[in-house]
């Protein structure tokens, strides 16, 4: 059995679109552009021509950085949009599902909703520290449950899901349900990544994103790594020149080895302050309960969610709560520079303390 027997049958046959070639040095009167760059245009490409219809040195440099092999990257403009060309890809309009584990990103909940595709919800398990609940998965899923996601590290309560538990979800739905990992925050996790399980299960995806550890939330830049066939066709949903020529030549700077570099350091400072603000929080006393996080941000539990957004709001910082009932008087803080930390310690336990960085 193939993975893209999982897929919508009507998308299989679909022709791609086939782009006029691009061959530097030739004058280009097969596209119907402009001859000439606009006032400002100081792009290596220059902006008067079509981005590449894929941006291949990009997929050639990210393959490299993960370790992954080419074939199965393909990039998406942030992650955000690999889930929707997951969705569209594979479920059918009012008949498939998608199944997610709340609390978590909202996004998969969205983008099926604008596909009509259902939701079946399998809460994480909160009195185990919104662990996944494994068997309410796999008796959850049907015929026509298409896609599982998992997000590990999740969003919004920072715990990554455990390695036997996340196995055995990827080998029980083997020819029954793609499996999309959502790694948008293994940068800050002690654990390892999945790409082991990827390279295991046809079924097994990952998204990956440029968003947090090297710092380009505003160029978005996300991937889907998978099966070579399903990055093929994953290249049928996703039209040509999404990827536009200034974010190609800005994401090929920042995955130079100096910017690189930088990144990596940050990514340490983050996780050293992820852990002075859990401890520093664990004092305060409107807060019940910090919750381990392996991602660049906190959830605390507090006695009153909106007195301490407010609280926040009032120093100068802006804190995000949730209406989901499983996340009542729940505040998730993303760990800022070290002098934001103290600010917002100062401002919600009144007591002055200082990073000393
Ligand atoms: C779990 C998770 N996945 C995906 C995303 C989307 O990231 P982007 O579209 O910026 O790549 C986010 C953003 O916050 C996220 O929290």
């Amino acid at each position: 059995m193939s993975v893209l027997d999982l897929a919508r049958a009507e998308l299989r046959g679909i022709r791609p679109y086939v782009p006029g070639a691009y061959e530097p040095g030739m004058i280009r009167l097969n596209a119907n552009e402009s001859p000439w760059r606009s006032l400002g245009d100081t792009s290596e490409r220059g902006l008067n021509v079509y981005p590449p219809p894929r941006p291949t040195v990009l997929q050639v440099k990210l393959a490299d950085y993960y370790g992954i092999e080419q074939k199965q990257i393909l990039v998406t403009r942030g992650s955000s949009e690999a889930i929707d060309v997951l969705i569209r890809g594979f479920c059918t309009a009012g008949k498939d599902k998608i199944l997610i584990c709340p609390p978590t990103f909202d996004m998969y909940r969205l983008y099926a909703s604008i596909q009509n595709a259902g939701i079946v919800r399998v809460p994480l398990l909160a009195e185990r520290d919104f662990a996944l609940d494994v068997d309410g998965i796999l008796k959850a899923l049907d015929a026509n449950t298409k896609i599982v996601f998992i997000c590990s590290p999740n969003n919004p309560t920072g715990q990554s899901m455990a390695r036997a538990d996340i196995e055995r979800i990827c080998s029980e739905t083997a020819g029954r349900a793609l499996v999309v990992i959502d790694e948008a925050y293994h940068e800050y996790a002690s654990g390892g990544h999945y790409l082991d399980l990827r390279n295991r299960y046809e079924h097994v995806v990952l998204l990956r994103t440029l968003s947090k550890f090297v710092s380009l939330a505003g160029v978005r830049c996300g991937l889907i790594v998978g099966a070579p066939e399903l990055i093929e066709f994953a290249q049928v949903v996703l039209p040509p020149y999404t990827f536009p020529t200034p974010s190609i030549e800005l994401v090929q700077e920042t995955l130079s080895q100096d910017s690189l570099r930088v990144s990596e350091e940050r990514v340490a400072t983050i996780k050293r302050e992820r852990e002075r603000l859990a401890s520093a929080l664990r004092d305060v006393p409107c807060v019940v309960k910090v919750f381990s996080s392996d991602a660049n941000f906190i959830m605390v539990k507090t006695r009153n969610g909106q007195e301490f957004r407010e609280t926040a709001r009032r120093a100068g910082i802006l804190v995000r709560t949730f209406e989901d009932p499983l996340l009542a008087d729940c505040v998730r803080i993303t760990i800022g520079r070290p002098a934001d930390n103290d600010q917002l310690l100062k401002a919600v336990s009144g007591v002055e303390r200082t990073s000393h960085a």
